[in-house]
């Protein structure tokens, strides 16, 4: 959507239902808060810090800008995230309200609650103590969704141990790479996960990778039995949670560890070919985690909150794991996929369990549009969506149709859209409405949360005015930001902070402000880094996953295009040993590059598009024109300039599918 647009597009003030009682109440109430962090941005930060969180040791020193862009909050504070979460909870007289309420795939529903949640998460914390996990270490965690995959997190967070939680659809490679790179002693997984009706492997996915060579620092392998599916057993370091557990006492003193302690790494896709490990610290991660659930869900006691997104991403950590956890939240937990039985399992849960906020997906909305339109029987006007009074989106921009649909068919009209821009390295919200304060406009994600200083600037840094693009920066350190990349301090400076940009935080994403109310829209990533179902692709990764296939790939390039129901789709445009296939051999050598590709990273990164060449479009100093591709890929005429195109004929053959 272009700026001119919002202008156009109709503006939904806040219903009085949600400004009534909302934690911030009004748009008075915004701007006082981000006129109290402008005048005093540390005090404000030091006031959320003691409000929210339960120090063992207050802090003295809020920001610590010596070593820039290394910052550090609240340096000489110590606390515990599981304490945080748990037994702060119990003691306020909340062991018995339901912490989780967990539907597995198959619709076998469980209620967990603060009190067993802790003892759990107790008895876990103490086994892996056991096994010889310490303070520092990293465990990586490679687990369906489930209350166990919740406890391992929040297991190793009591102990201090740093967990690296890998998506369970990405492959043996990828989980490999991970171990490595992260250094990990341990890996925590299932026997198998259940996804659609289907039992899916785990467990011989981490014995393949720790046979690919490199995983040494693993000492053991704990695997909570999911299915009973049959699994290979290596005695010398296998073992099954249930077991390690049983002997285990359901109390454990938590570590009481340093606000800059790190909480977890999980790895991103950046512009260049090998994931990053985004470091998260403890104490600052914590607090915007449970502020952005209390300001932008407007979290109370009474709620049911259901965020759908996998723990395996940032998004299961900060609003499944942690943020509702740490205000005592009841929250749904879901094993399975929004498509099983039927593309009406979402509505119906919202049903079942009296679900009030619910964040997910623009990617989930248009599939799920597309499923209602062509079947009846999974609208949601079949059930009843009367508990809901608020909802979310994350991941990409939500087109302003698939908005409209989701507030007039799942909200009833009457729900406020939270549209929240973050980032895994961004920690919690950046930019998004606060549900009893901000007027909407359906595509944008409107303001700043209270003390954020996002901006747009151009390639020196410099502001733009409203109403022109431009690059989306942060300009002062926030609490929950990225503290490092692991491992690599030089690449995380490089990314994040380029000289040309005076300091401030570089998002990676392209934005604009609206002349009249300054309102943000995102109009995607200026780098090679692709957004495919909310899920972040580069670009480079999946050209050395194809190139890594020696024997049939000489030179791979992949760029995105635009996708109706996944936002942007791979494609990728493949040089053979052998000469260009055409027909049903090049559909037979695609299908092989995309399982390959699949085999390599995981199903998520398979390009949608695959096209043969002799060549690939070249400048005579021999870089591919990505540009040209991309035109290609969107099926455009060519109108731009070739003349610097070493050969340009190879542009016509590209253009044909296969
Ligand atoms: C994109 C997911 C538009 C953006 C939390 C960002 C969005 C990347 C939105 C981060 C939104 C996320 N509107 N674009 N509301 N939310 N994005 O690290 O390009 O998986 O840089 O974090 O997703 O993806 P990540």
């Amino acid at each position: 959507m272009s700026t001119q647009d919002a202008h156009e597009l109709k503006l939904y003030s806040p219903p009085e239902a949600a400004v009534k009682g909302a934690h911030v109440s009004g748009m008075e109430a915004y701007k006082k808060l981000e006129a109290e962090a402008e005048a005093d941005y540390q005090g404000y930060w030091a006031r959320l810090a003691r409000e929210f969180l339960t120090w063992k040791q207050p802090f003295t020193k809020v920001l610590n800008e010596s070593d820039a862009p290394f910052f550090k909050w609240f340096e000489d504070g110590k606390l515990n995230v599981s304490y945080n979460c748990l037994d702060r909870n119990v003691e306020r007289g909340l062991g018995d309200k339901t912490a989780i309420i967990f539907e597995t795939d198959d619709g076998k529903v469980s209620r967990v609650s603060y009190k067993e949640l802790l003892s759990r998460t107790s008895q876990l914390a103490n086994a892996l103590k056991a096994q010889g996990v310490k303070k520092g270490d990293r465990v990586v965690i490679y687990m369906p969704m489930s209350v166990e995959g919740v406890v391992a997190m929040q297991a190793c967070a009591r102990i201090g141990a740093t967990h690296s939680v890998v998506f369970g659809g990405f492959s043996a490679q990828s989980l490999r790479d991970r171990i490595e790179d992260a250094g990990a002693v341990m890996v925590i997984t299932a026997d198998e996960q259940m996804r659609g009706g289907k039992a899916l492997p785990l467990k011989s996915i981490v014995d393949e990778a720790l046979s690919l060579g490199g995983c040494d620092s693993i000492r053991n392998v704990i695997v909570y039995q999911r299915t009973g599916g049959k699994v290979a057993w290596n005695s010398a370091h296998d073992k099954w949670l249930h077991e390690v557990v049983a002997s285990q006492p359901a109390t454990c003193e938590p570590e009481w560890v340093e606000a800059e302690h790190p909480l977890f790494l999980l790895y991103t896709s950046g512009s260049t070919g090998k994931p990053k490990g985004v470091q998260h610290a403890t104490g600052g991660y914590l607090l915007h985690a449970a502020l952005t659930t209390k300001w932008t869900f407007d979290l109370k006691d009474d709620d049911v909150f259901w965020c759908t997104a996998d723990i395996g991403w940032v998004t299961g950590h900060t609003y499944i794991t942690y943020g509702p956890l740490a205000l005592g939240g009841t929250e749904v937990v879901f094993e399975g996929i929004p498509t099983y039985p039927d593309a009406g399992r979402f509505w119906k849960m919202i049903q079942d369990h009296k679900v009030t906020i619910f964040y997910t997906a623009p990617t989930a909305i248009r599939s799920l549009i597309k499923a209602a339109e062509t079947n009846p029987a999974v609208h949601p006007k079949n059930y009843d969506l009367s508990s809901l009074r608020l909802l979310g989106s994350v991941g990409e921009p939500i087109n302003p149709a698939a908005w409209e649909w989701y507030h007039q068919n799942i909200g009833g009209g009457r729900c406020p859209i939270v549209d929240t821009w973050w980032q895994t390295e961004t920690g919690g919200h950046m930019i998004t409405p606060l549900p009893g304060a901000t007027p909407l406009v359906p595509g944008s994600c409107t303001l700043p949360f209270p003390g954020i200083t996002a901006a747009i600037v151009d390639e020196t840094g410099h502001d733009v005015p409203n109403g022109q693009g431009g690059i989306l920066v942060v300009k002062k350190p926030w609490p929950s930001m990225i503290r490092t990349i692991w491992g690599d301090p030089e690449r995380f400076k490089k990314s994040y902070y380029p000289p040309e940009l005076k300091g401030y935080y570089l998002a990676g994403d392209g934005a604009s402000r609206d002349a009249e109310r300054g309102y943000f829209t995102i109009t995607g990533r200026i780098d090679d880094v692709l957004n495919v179902s909310g899920h972040r692709m580069g670009t480079m990764e999946i050209e050395s996953a194809l190139v890594s296939c020696t024997e049939l790939v000489a030179e791979a390039a992949v760029v995105g295009r635009p996708d109706e129901t996944t936002g942007e789709a791979i494609c990728a445009f493949v040089v053979l040993k052998r000469p260009r296939p055409t027909g049903e051999e090049a559909r037979k050598i695609a299908a092989e590059l995309r399982n390959w590709v699949a085999k390599e990273i995981g199903p998520i990164a398979k390009p949608k598009d695959i096209r043969f060449g002799d060549n690939l479009p070249k400048t005579r100093s021999g870089k591919i024109m990505r540009r040209l591709l991309r035109s290609i890929a969107k099926g455009e005429q060519i109108t731009q300039d070739t003349s610097t195109l070493e050969n340009p004929a190879i542009l016509d053959q590209l253009a044909q599918t296969n």
